[in-house]
């Protein structure tokens, strides 16, 4: 885990309040695991605690890196407003991410993202069809309006799509998706990110899985491990008498099914 002042050199709005921001610099050459996350200073003076956006996308050749981020309060909203040529304090990257190494080719894998949980999905499903894996993603947003990255994912596996309003795609939310799976499909591997609600119905329907992996997201504060502000309870087992937890900044913030409490 490094610092740097990297360089923005390109920042686009992708729908209402959601940015793809790319970043240049030498920290791009630490940047291999996805769902591995940077703890940004946001460009306010006032605002002392750094914010964590995954990395979306790696790119080596460019020596950048992509973030996608939703506008949601003081911190993101100021860096809507960084422009090309502009610089952001950078610390990263963090966090252990997803593990990818046992997916063989032809390998089925789902890919189980909602809303802002969905870009280190993205670089993980780069990662995951360059190793030949057969991917199926399950993608839920609130409406049409606020989908992001749908023909990246399709030119990466097979999509479905849900929206909370039916505006695209399939009424409801990506718990439908799910049930909508049939018994035979079995994948080697899930990995899934987004709100509470999505990664209980996937820690539920794949709790004994050995390869079914959840990345949280908790409040930070350091986000090197060092002010237990992200801790959450591992799921006891029931031999024993004290919770133990688990920080989600370097412990996490991706874990097994059935590892911690959601
Ligand atoms: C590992 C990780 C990866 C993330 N990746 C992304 C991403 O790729 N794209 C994206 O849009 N968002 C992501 N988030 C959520 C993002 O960090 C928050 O939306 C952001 O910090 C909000 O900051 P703000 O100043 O705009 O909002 P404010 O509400 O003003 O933030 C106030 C404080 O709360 C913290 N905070 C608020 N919401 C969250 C949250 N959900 N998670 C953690 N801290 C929060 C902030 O760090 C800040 O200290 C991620 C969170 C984590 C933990
Ligand atoms: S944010 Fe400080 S220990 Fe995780």
């Amino acid at each position: 885990m490094k610092q740097e002042i990297m360089k923005v050199i390109k920042q686009k709005k992708l729908a209402p309040l959601i940015f793809e921001l790319e970043l240049q610099g030498n920290l791009v050459k630490e940047m291999k695991t996805p769902g591995q996350f940077l703890h940004i200073k946001v460009p306010r003076e006032d605002l002392i605690l750094r914010r964590p956006i995954s990395l979306a996308k790696i790119n080596p050749e460019r020596k950048s890196c992509t973030l996608i981020y939703r506008v949601t309060g003081q911190g993101t909203s100021s860096m809507a407003a960084l422009n090309s040529g502009d610089f952001l304090d950078v610390l990263g990257p963090l966090g252990n991410g997803f593990t990818i190494d046992f997916v063989n080719k032809e390998d089925p894998v789902l890919i189980i993202g909602g809303g802002i949980g969905i870009p280190p999905l993205y670089e993980l499903a780069k990662q995951l069809n360059k190793k030949g894996a057969k991917i199926v993603h399950l993608l839920g947003f609130q409406r049409k309006e606020v989908l992001f990255y749908e023909a990246e994912f399709r030119r990466l596996g097979e999509v479905r799509i849900s929206t909370d309003d039916g505006s695209f795609g399939v009424k409801g939310h990506v718990g439908d998706l799910l049930e909508q799976l049939t018994d035979d499909f079995q994948p080697a591997a899930i990995y899934a990110c987004g709100a509470n609600g999505l990664l209980k119905a996937v820690n539920q329907r794949f709790h004994d899985h050995p390869n079914a992996y959840l990345s949280l997201e908790e409040r930070m504060a350091c986000g090197v491990g060092a002010c237990y502000a992200c801790v959450c309870p591992l799921q006891n087992k029931g031999n024993e008498a004290k919770i133990k937890m688990k920080k989600v900044c370097d412990e996490g913030p991706v874990f097994s099914t059935g590892e911690v409490v959601l």
